[in-house]
């Protein structure tokens, strides 16, 4: 079995400024200090998955920038494969100014920049690469059209396809998306993509079977410190949260994709998965920054031997 994986997505670098709390409108507010990181959804999730030792083929765009070589650095640093990372002239990289407050909890903007210029297209260029990966994660940093596009390519060649539907946009259409084998929302993107109440956990199941009844295989919920729900049309599995010390919760939904994708693409069934995926993403808030935070395959081990 392939354990080569795809992230057709986006690429960020992320401003964080670490502070006591949020600003307020209209306020100005001392931070306590400021770093640069590599982020954006896509490149979180392929960098987590390469760190755990997945093969990964990245496809993105960069713009033209100082950061589009550090980006395209980065990726090579995580031995994340870059033939398919595209360089658009006369526009920006992605950018996301981030605010982290003392509780670890962030607000995020994204200026998607190059990001936005991942077209159809793209998909099919890259299609030799991806005919050899088992899984293709998408998240919704990039055009909708080439995440349905990305969505029919891998129906066609038979190769499952992850969408986390994140951040939640108005326009998604769920006709378009239901030959996913694996949607990955948050309670706010699930309400919004079922159009039904997710305020009680018998609630957030049936928002779930809407969407399974329209024909998505497998529906994975983020709960944040509440763990996460696998609802499936034959049984719905909690997957309990692992306890730490929130100091950056910053990309911790994308930790949690890439490592179940690695344990999936490797074999692993996909309740095991996701409980190494909860102890992967909840070791990442105990420590600062998007990417900067991932542990690597052998840093996980040590943890889990502890
Ligand atoms: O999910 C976290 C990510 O969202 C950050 O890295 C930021 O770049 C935005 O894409």
């Amino acid at each position: 079995m392939a354990t080569r994986i795809a992230v057709i997505g986006s690429n960020m670098m992320d401003l964080v400024t670490y502070g006591p709390r949020m600003p307020a409108p209209g306020e100005t507010l001392a931070a306590d200090s400021f770093v640069i990181g590599h982020g954006g959804k896509g490149a979180n999730q392929a960098v987590a998955a390469a760190r755990l030792g997945c093969d990964v083929v990245m496809v993105t765009k960069v713009g033209d920038d100082p950061f589009a070589e550090q980006q395209i650095e980065n990726f090579r640093a995580n031995g994340v494969r870059v033939d398919h990372v595209g360089r658009v002239a006369g526009v920006s990289s992605g950018v996301a100014p981030i605010f982290v407050d003392h509780t670890g909890e962030n607000a995020i903007l994204i200026v998607k920049g190059a990001n936005d210029h991942l077209l159809p297209g793209d998909v099919d260029a890259a299609a030799d690469a991806l005919s050899s990966c088992r899984l293709i994660l998408l998240q919704m940093e990039v055009p909708v059209e080439t995440v349905y596009h990305a969505i029919a390519f891998g129906k066609a060649r038979g190769i499952e396809v992850l969408l986390n539907p994140a951040p939640a946009a108005a326009d998604l259409d769920v006709e378009k998306i239901r030959d996913v084998s694996f949607l990955v929302p948050n309670e706010t993107e699930l309400a919004l993509l079922s159009g039904l109440p997710v305020d009680t956990q018998a609630a957030v199941e049936t928002a779930a079977q809407s969407l399974i009844a329209k024909g998505i295989k497998t529906v994975i919920v983020t709960m944040g410190s509440r763990g996460a729900l696998l609802v499936t049309a034959e049984a719905v599995r909690q997957i309990a949260p692992v306890a730490v010390e929130p100091v950056d919760t910053t990309g911790a939904g994308d930790a949690f994709i890439g490592a179940f994708a690695h344990f999936y693409a490797a074999g692993g069934a996909v309740e095991a998965s996701l409980r190494q995926a909860a102890r992967y993403a909840a070791l990442s808030i105990t420590r600062r920054g998007t990417q900067a935070s991932y542990l690597t395959a052998d840093e996980f081990r040590q943890h889990s031997a502890a």
